[in-house]
């Protein structure tokens, strides 16, 4: 029988996840069916309950249902317990598991696609909202020596890292704490790109042989890139990959095979 799956969203239209996991399913020969769910901003949990009585099995979850979606789970990954957000959910005899992808999908894209080591580097995130949750654990565990938040409101960085209590390179802040430090991974984790917006980055910030990574996609060269390779990142880089390869950690939760990302990462870079 096809296994049901969907994506719940609002707005959804225009998701590229009912593509990406058909790709998959179609490459690991997986009878599955994944729609887009629209969810009223009051109905979230609704849309997932009628969803999974209807069959479904899982269910990614996108803007702006993430944290609705943690407290809805009756069991978390330790990564979404610490994201305090949840992008993916498995139903099972159990319950619902909750966890997320966002940041192992992220340093997936750039250790394995665009082979930049996170190990022992010097990493600064920008931004202190949903996106950048995601993705504080999984950079930690993959070796960041460093690793800063800066956002325009500091103490909703500061208040994102209180999880992870006091921790040797793990700091938050205001843009005018980095001063003159430079990084070797540079992550754009606000939501300036999606209405064309600069970043009040001092200069300096791009270390030699730098990544600028704007986790937004299908903009094109953001201001955030474009100020990067002004400044003098080496690489730059929008957030499709992100997209795919955290789609992909979601397929394997549910299906316990994992795509090979590659094909699938080149057909939506022709699309
Ligand atoms: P998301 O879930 O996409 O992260 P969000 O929770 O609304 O959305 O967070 C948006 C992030 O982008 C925040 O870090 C926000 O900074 P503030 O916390 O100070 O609001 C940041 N942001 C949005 N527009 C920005 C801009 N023009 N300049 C700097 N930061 C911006």
């Amino acid at each position: 029988m096809t296994d049901r799956y969907a994506v719940i969203g609002n707005p959804i239209a225009h998701s590229l996840s009912p593509r990406l996991h058909a790709e998959f399913a179609r490459q690991c020969g997986q009878d599955i069916r994944y729609e887009a769910i629209l969810a009223p901003a009051d109905g979230f949990a609704d849309a997932v309950q009628a969803f999974r009585r209807a069959g479904g099995k899982g269910v990614n979850v996108t803007v702006p249902f993430k944290v609705a979606a943690l407290e809805l789970a009756d069991r978390h990954s330790e990564r979404a317990r610490m994201a305090r957000a949840v992008n993916t959910l498995k139903f099972d005899d159990d319950g619902i598991f909750g966890d997320n992808t966002d940041g192992v999908g992220l340093v997936t894209d750039i250790r394995d696609r665009l082979g930049v080591d996170i190990d022992g580097r010097r990493v600064l995130v920008l931004g202190a909202g949903g996106a950048a949750r995601g993705v504080v654990l999984p950079l930690l565990e993959a070796g960041a020596s460093s690793l800063i938040i800066a956002n325009r409101t500091p103490e909703r960085a500061v208040e994102l890292i209180a999880p992870y209590g006091v921790r040797a390179g793990l700091h938050a802040g205001g843009f005018g704490m980095l001063g003159k430090h430079e990084f070797d991974i540079v992550i754009n984790a606000t939501s300036a790109s999606l209405s064309d917006q600069g970043l009040p980055l001092p200069s300096g910030v791009f270390a030699a042989g730098s990544l600028a990574y704007d986790m937004v996609y299908g903009k094109g060269t953001t201001r955030f890139l474009a100020d990067a390779s002004a400044q003098g990142a080496a690489l730059c880089c929008d957030g499709l990959g992100m997209l795919v390869a955290q789609a992909a950690e979601s397929f394997r939760l549910w299906r316990g095979v994992m795509p090979d990302i590659a094909p699938v990462m080149a057909m939506m870079q022709h699309a």
